[in-house]
């Protein structure tokens, strides 16, 4: 019952009206107890004359009669009315002062939450309001501290990511002057090579901007996921196709694992060829020439198939295992820059988690370490 009146905002209002009832209750009848046998004693204090007066009159041959029982009970009234006047005074006053407490209580951390909101909408995402017990007013409290939270990491990513952006550009571009540059004065040889190595830098601005767009889309969530019940061998086997020619030049072997009692998954096609595309794609990519590439596929338990890519290449190191999903993050920036007009930009995996996890899925890298290859694994739901 008292955790009850704790925790609801209603029940204290209830509660606050019923004690200011009562002690505006208590007040009228203590005042009216106290002040009416004094006001009555005044004022029967006057009757005392009259009764002398009305004694007098009946000794001389007249009654008291009618008008002294009149006026008594006009002086009991003119008594009471007195006591009650004082009493109800009191009784205001105990209730003003009660009721003003109360809703100093209720309004106090609305005025301040009104404060901290009109300080966050002038950019200072640093605020905060105090969060005292557990009712409607204190919850409210504790979801606008999780807003301004919410608020000021968003703010704090929205400045990282400009300078994220401005320094992944800045990189291409710097090259592309310096060799327009060299052009110009005639340093650089306006040859096939210089022109060529102007068209990478160009292709990977371009391909940086696309990439920036993507990213934006889906993790804005921009887009609709078109999601039907796909068969897993025929996705990995588009995949195997697409990067058949890639795998080829570089001399290395793409297999395919599946289990044979695969269930269908409920997916949108595009978006899982995406993740599948950006992964096997990065195993390729990091994997030394000659080495091997397995993509496969097993249900690993009632509501979930689980797809990994896995690779002999380069490995990832256990203290990068845990970032490489972040944006723009790249193990060894240089090896990954200097890849040809391909990309590079440390985005790839930050789509591919984004896209998973729009599916409900998981996505998680392992590795034993630097030259020992990587596994990448997610997972997506079956059809019911
Ligand atoms: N199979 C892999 N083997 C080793 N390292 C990997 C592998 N896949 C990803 N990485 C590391 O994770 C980093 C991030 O990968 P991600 O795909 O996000 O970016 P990227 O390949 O550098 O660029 P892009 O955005 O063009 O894909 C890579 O730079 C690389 O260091
Ligand atoms: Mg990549």
């Amino acid at each position: 019952m008292i955790e009850y009146f704790h925790r609801h905002l209603g029940a204290k209002l209830l509660l606050s009206y019923l004690a200011i009832l009562t002690v505006g209750l208590v007040v009228l009848v203590v005042a009216s107890q106290f002040l009416l046998p004094a006001s009555f004693n005044r004022h029967m204090g006057g009757m005392g004359a009259l009764m002398n007066q009305g004694m007098g009159m009946r000794m001389g041959g007249q009654g008291f009669g009618n008008a002294g029982a009149v006026s008594l009970y006009a002086d009991f009234r003119a008594g009471f009315n007195e006591a009650l006047l004082y009493a109800v005074i009191a009784a205001m006053a105990a209730a003003i002062m009660l009721s003003f407490l109360f809703s100093r209580r209720v309004v106090a951390p609305v005025r301040a939450m009104s404060r901290a909101s009109q300080r966050i909408a002038d950019g200072r995402y640093d605020e905060r309001v105090e969060v005292n017990g557990e009712d409607e007013l204190a919850q409210l409290a504790a979801h606008f501290n999780q807003m301004a939270e919410k608020l000021n990491r968003v703010e704090s990513m929205r400045r990282h990511l400009i300078g994220d952006i401005s320094h992944e550009l800045r990189t291409p571009l710097t090259a592309i002057k310096g060799s327009v540059e060299g052009l110009m004065d005639g340093i650089l040889p306006a040859a096939h090579e210089t022109y060529q190595q102007i068209q990478v830098e160009a292709d990977r601005l371009n391909r940086l901007v696309d990439d920036l767009q993507e990213l934006s889309r889906v993790e804005a969530h921009a887009y609709q996921l078109d999601m039907r019940p796909l068969e897993v061998s025929s996705l990995v086997r588009t995949v195997t196709k697409r990067l058949a020619h890639q795998a080829g030049s570089k001399r290395i072997s793409l297999n395919l694992e599946l289990a044979p009692d695969l269930p269908r998954i409920l997916a949108d096609e595009g978006r899982v060829l995406q993740v599948l595309t950006n992964l096997t794609d990065n195993a390729l990519q990091y994997t030394p020439e000659g080495g091997r590439v397995a993509i496969s596929a097993k249900r690993i338990n009632n509501n979930e198939v689980q797809i990994s890519v896995r690779d002999t290449g380069i490995g990832i190191p256990a203290e990068h295992l845990s970032h490489i999903f972040d944006r723009f993050y790249r193990v060894d920036a240089s090896r990954s820059r200097s890849r040809q007009a391909g990309g590079g930009s440390g985005i790839g995996l930050t789509i591919a988690r984004a896209l998973v996890e729009a599916h409900g899925g998981r996505i998680w890298a392992e590795s034993a370490g630097e030259g020992q290859g990587s596994v990448f694994n997610f997972t997506l739901a079956v059809v019911k």
